[in-house]
């Protein structure tokens, strides 16, 4: 089977598909109340059709294929269509443009474990993955929310280890659907903690996930990871260097992602949008040797100034559009570390 020239006859092309050289991910798969909370900041209520205007606004930006290899979508967006009635879906796959879909349905308080979350949706996924398959989506995403606070000792191992099975559940159910899962354990950046701090929890995060997927047989070369890169906490003191970040998140990868998983895209997790891709360049930059393909899939980071732009007024779509694909035309630079500070 090809789109739009790219042949995508197995789970393995498909991955690849999605980190291919100069490319990531768009994240537009904020549910109906995370949505919400990005309209209130510019002030448009969050009705149905201004949430279908806006992703129309992303989804049309002319050349963004260039630097977008696929777009992660929720069940409602999945199911609306352009402003002449083409469905999202068939509109992203005729630009060459894969897409996915959000299947969790969120993090949820862990019984017994105060503070900490279990992220929930099994139940009946194996008939959702089904539907979406056919409706053309062709990767999925799992978030597993971790926290760190030192105080209270969290993360515990039974929260790491109940989202690790969860995450490992969903991936296996995803594979047998012919749908590559994006493995996404996120440890938060909230917090004082310190870069070494994150550096410890992620790799427990990370070994655990990995044995998970590994007990329940899933193929490590059929997903690809999206985790948090390793950083300081947003409220530490000592914030550390684009170098740091991006030599400690390499070491911490190097010692827990098998060499099998063909990508690794980052969430932005807060960063600004210009953090989010210094940091991304700065590992791409100072390392030539990695095993896996290194790029972005971003929320916030690709949206946050196509959204300052646009507030909800048609006038403003060209310019909402222009903001974003200068993100990601920045973030595809540094895919390859060849992004500087003077292109923005
Ligand atoms: P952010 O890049 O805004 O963190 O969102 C990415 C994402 O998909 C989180 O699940």
């Amino acid at each position: 089977m090809t789109l739009a020239g790219m042949t995508l006859d197995s789970l393995e092309d498909v991955a690849r598909a999605m980190v291919a050289e100069g490319k990531g991910i768009l994240a537009a798969d904020e549910s109906t109340g995370t949505i919400g909370k990005r309209f209130a900041s510019i002030d448009v209520e969050s009705t149905e059709e201004n949430r279908r205007a806006y992703r129309q606004l992303l989804f049309t930006t002319a050349d963004a294929e260039h630097f977008i290899s696929g777009v992660i979508l929720f069940d409602e967006t999945a199911r609306q269509s352009d402003a002449g009635g083409q469905s999202f879906v068939d509109l992203l796959s005729s630009k060459g443009i894969l897409p996915g879909i959000k299947v969790d349905r969120g993090a949820k308080p862990l019984a017994g474990a105060p503070g900490e979350t279990v992220t929930e949706g099994l139940d009946g996924l194996r008939e959702r993955l089904g539907e979406y398959r056919g409706m053309g989506c062709r990767f999925a995403k799992w978030r597993a929310v971790i926290d760190i606070d030192e105080a209270t000792g969290k993360p515990s191992d039974y929260c790491l280890d109940a989202n690790a099975h969860a995450l490992a559940r969903y991936a296996a159910l995803c594979v047998e659907a012919d749908i590559v899962p994006i493995v996404e354990p996120e440890v938060l950046m909230d917090g004082p903690h310190d870069i070494a701090t994150c550096d410890r929890v992620t790799e427990r995060t990370l070994q655990r996930v990995f044995a998970a997927l590994y007990d329940q047989r899933v193929p490590f070369e059929q997903i690809i990871l999206k985790p948090n890169m390793v950083i300081s906490g947003a409220k530490c003191a000592q914030q550390a260097s684009a170098e740091e970040v991006a030599d400690r998140t390499v070491g911490c990868f190097r010692r827990t992602v098998p060499a099998a998983v063909p990508g690794i895209v980052f969430l932005s997790g807060g960063q600004s949008d210009v953090q989010a891709t210094a940091n991304l360049n700065a590992i791409n930059a100072r390392f030539d040797d990695l095993p896996w393909q290194v790029s972005f899939s971003y929320g916030r980071a690709l949206q946050a100034p196509a959204l300052k732009s646009w507030r909800g007024a048609q006038a403003n779509v060209e310019a909402a559009q222009a903001a974003y694909f200068q993100r990601a035309k920045m973030n595809g630079k540094a895919r390859t570390g060849s992004w500087s500070a003077a292109m923005e």
